[in-house]
């Protein structure tokens, strides 16, 4: 089976500490998509499952088989680079082979390869052109193509799709999801879109700063998140964050400084504990300004995108998103009342940024 699993990694650049204690169990067949800021470290876990950079601590295991010092013609993995990388002087099938006619593979198996996969990425009709006769989304085929004709245990991917226009990723996302289903190896799958993340990998790793701040599945992390970092950066547009403190009753806060408005916990917590709490804008329901309950706030800003709206308002002093299925007319500085399920609230420590 092609499971990785990585224990304790550690990488350093110099003195730059880049990968700190990484400890990571990726199952056999399963696709994985490990997401973070730009330099949280993405490019250089993946270089290092596949062999490009050494680390300085700790185990990497592929199919069982520690891999620490195995260069990476021997690790079986496959990498597709956000750049594409092919040679500009050969034509797809020869960018395609390349890596076969490297390792002497018979020259039927080359060609039967070859055509096997220009059949899967439909780029048959396509296999005698240079990369510059190709548009973007072909070359990103070929790319990936040069994967597949070496039937790897564990598919690589650096921001493959991030080069492409916003129609073409989204068709993209879909067919290297079936791709990956057909094939049935193990994918890992570096992105900074949580969109394409969420709803491509079976499994999300968010990093930041070299260490990973929280793992599981997608809809785990958004209704989960364990710190504040993790429920800003998944869900879009992002958590809203109000600081807050909590209510001698212990189940109400209180908003802001000045403003003084309450709501609801629904749960108990500790009394006059500072607190942070979470609103995602999806969850957050815009009633008349004349309804007598909900938090009052004022409209900054209304965008629509034609099938949804996202308001700009201030509630508390702080600026905050919602968003809405539909069109919502408003006018700039005009009172709305905000509606929110308790359930949706998420609590953050101000201090450790942990959920509470
Ligand atoms: N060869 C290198 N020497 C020194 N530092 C490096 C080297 N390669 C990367 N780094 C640093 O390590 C950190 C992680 O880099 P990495 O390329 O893994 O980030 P990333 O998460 O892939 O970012 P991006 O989303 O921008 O591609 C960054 O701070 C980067 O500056
Ligand atoms: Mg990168």
């Amino acid at each position: 089976m092609n499971q990785i699993e990585i224990d304790d990694l550690n990488k350093h650049y110099g003195a730059y500490h880049a990968l700190r204690d990484i400890n990571l169990k990726i199952p056999a067949g399963s696709f994985v998509a490990l997401i973070g800021p730009s330099g949280c470290g993405k490019s250089t876990l993946l270089r290092t499952i596949a062999g490009l950079e050494k680390f300085t601590g700790g185990t990497l295991r592929i199919a069982g088989e520690v891999m620490n010092t195995r260069p990476p013609r021997e690790r079986d993995v496959a990498m597709v680079f956000q750049s594409y990388a092919l040679y500009p002087h050969m034509d797809v099938e020869r960018n395609m082979t390349y890596s076969l006619r490297l390792k002497r593979r018979p020259r039927e198996e080359i060609l039967e390869r070859a055509k096997s996969a220009a059949n899967t990425l439909g780029l048959t009709a396509l296999l005698s052109r240079k990369p510059r006769e190709l548009s973007g989304g072909q070359r990103q085929r070929v790319a990936m193509g040069r994967a597949i004709v070496r039937n790897p245990k564990v598919f690589l991917f650096d921001e493959p799709l991030s080069n492409l226009d916003a129609e073409l990723r989204v068709r993209m996302r879909g067919e290297i999801r079936r791709l990956h289903e057909r094939l049935g190896a193990t994918s890992v799958y570096v992105t900074h879109d949580q969109i394409e993340a969420m709803t491509m990998a079976d499994y999300v790793v968010v990093l930041r700063a070299g260490r990973i701040e929280q793992q599981g599945a997608p809809l785990d992390l958004y209704d989960r998140p364990a710190n504040r970092f993790v429920a800003g950066f998944i869900g879009s547009p992002s958590m809203n964050f109000l600081p807050a403190r909590v209510a001698e009753d212990g189940r109400t806060a209180i908003l802001g400084e000045a403003d003084g408005q309450r709501i609801d916990l629904g749960r108990e917590v500790e009394p006059g504990r500072e607190i942070l709490v979470g609103m995602r804008p999806e969850h957050l329901q815009i009633r008349p300004a004349s309804d007598a309950t909900g938090l009052q706030a004022t409209v900054e800003l209304l965008e629509s995108t034609g099938s949804m709206t996202f308001m700009e308002a201030r509630l508390a002093g702080a600026p905050i998103t919602v968003s809405q299925a539909g069109r919502m007319a408003a006018a700039r500085g005009e009172p709305v009342r905000l509606q929110i399920d308790p359930e949706n609230l998420r609590l953050f420590d101000p201090a450790t940024e942990a959920a509470i």
